[in-house]
């Protein structure tokens, strides 16, 4: 099978590259390679390498800018998932793209499952959302992968933050009423080469999935986690005090689901996956030194 992923200098986009094998072949593009939202682009790329899969991992992520860059979060989020979606349909090409556990408001008592109604509370959410019906409406054969709170190995996520600023002061304040699950980036990735290479063929499981980790902690909870594994395998001379705060007494641009729990039963009974904790995931990243700053 050979693979076209987009935005492969990103947390995912590095893991899918890092999976190729004789078996999967991959062929990374960064944004420099190809950006999404230039369609002839797209077209060209497409023709020149001719993949069986497009695996999307080009994406607007800044959560709290977007507030204030509508317009692009929508351009790239949106429109360009849409024209992807297009591009690949008239060239028979599948396309695996992920979507946020930011589409849901968090009023739900349980976790989401993949049926419940979307109602995005921030613009990040919300752009994701319509790329997800762009996608829908522009491919049948296509795989909506949502997910949450991912860390990996490229630097910018909230592992990396709390990391730096345990370095820099005596006491971290973290939220600690938004409740979901860490999602290691290299989990991700194996879980589309999972779905890529299903026994069935794709054929069978096109469609929308959650793919989430265990057990749910709150952000605070998770920092503290980070805290205590940095500090055990050497990364952190020091430990900071941690506080929890609620989400009201945290001036972020933009507003975030109290709940954020992904329920990943629908893909784990296709796949036949074992459900997988976030923490040991999250040691071995620690432990094995692969926080690689892009710097
Ligand atoms: N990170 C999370 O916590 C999280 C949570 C839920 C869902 N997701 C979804 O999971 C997917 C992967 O996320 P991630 O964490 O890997 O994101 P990421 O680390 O921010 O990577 C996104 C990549 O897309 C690139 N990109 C941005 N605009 C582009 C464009 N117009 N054309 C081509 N490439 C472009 C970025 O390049 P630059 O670095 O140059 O901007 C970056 O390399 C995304 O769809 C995201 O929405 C992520």
């Amino acid at each position: 099978m050979k693979v076209l992923v987009t935005g492969a200098e990103g947390q995912v986009g590095t893991e899918m590259v890092r999976l190729a094998d004789d078996g999967f072949r991959v062929v990374g593009l960064t944004r420099r390679d190809l950006d999404i939202t230039d369609q002839d682009a797209i077209a060209r790329r497409l023709d020149e390498h001719e993949p069986d899969l497009l695996v999307n991992c080009a994406a607007y992520t800044a959560v709290d800018r977007a507030e204030d860059e509508a317009d692009l979060a929508f351009r790239v989020n949106a429109d360009a998932v849409g024209r992807l979606g297009q591009a690949c349909a008239a060239r028979g090409v599948g396309v695996i793209h992920f979507s946020t556990d930011y589409v849901f408001d968090g009023t739900k008592e349980g976790a989401y499952v993949e049926d419940d109604i979307p109602n995005p509370l921030n613009v990040y959410g919300a752009s994701k959302l319509e790329g997800e019906n762009r996608l829908r409406a522009a491919a049948d054969r296509h795989v909506i992968l949502r997910v949450s709170w991912v860390f990996g190995r490229i630097g910018r996520s909230f592992v990396d933050t709390i990391l730096r600023l345990a370095r820099e002061r005596d006491e971290l304040t973290v939220v600690d009423d938004q409740i979901g699950t860490p999602t290691p980036a290299d989990a991700v990735a194996a879980t589309v080469r999972a779905i890529a290479g299903h026994p069935a063929g794709l054929e069978d499981a096109w469609g929308t999935y959650h793919f989430s980790t265990m057990p749910a902690v709150s952000w605070c909870g998770f920092a503290r986690a980070i805290l205590a594994i940095a500090t055990d395998v050497g990364l952190l001379p020091t430990v900071p005090r941690l506080k929890g705060i609620e989400t009201s007494q945290w001036p972020a641009r933009a507003p975030r689901p109290l709940n954020s729990r992904l329920d990943p039963s629908r893909l784990a009974n296709v796949l036949e996956l074992s459900p997988l904790c976030w923490e040991p995931c999250l040691r071995v990243y620690l432990a094995t030194g692969v926080k690689a700053s892009r710097a």
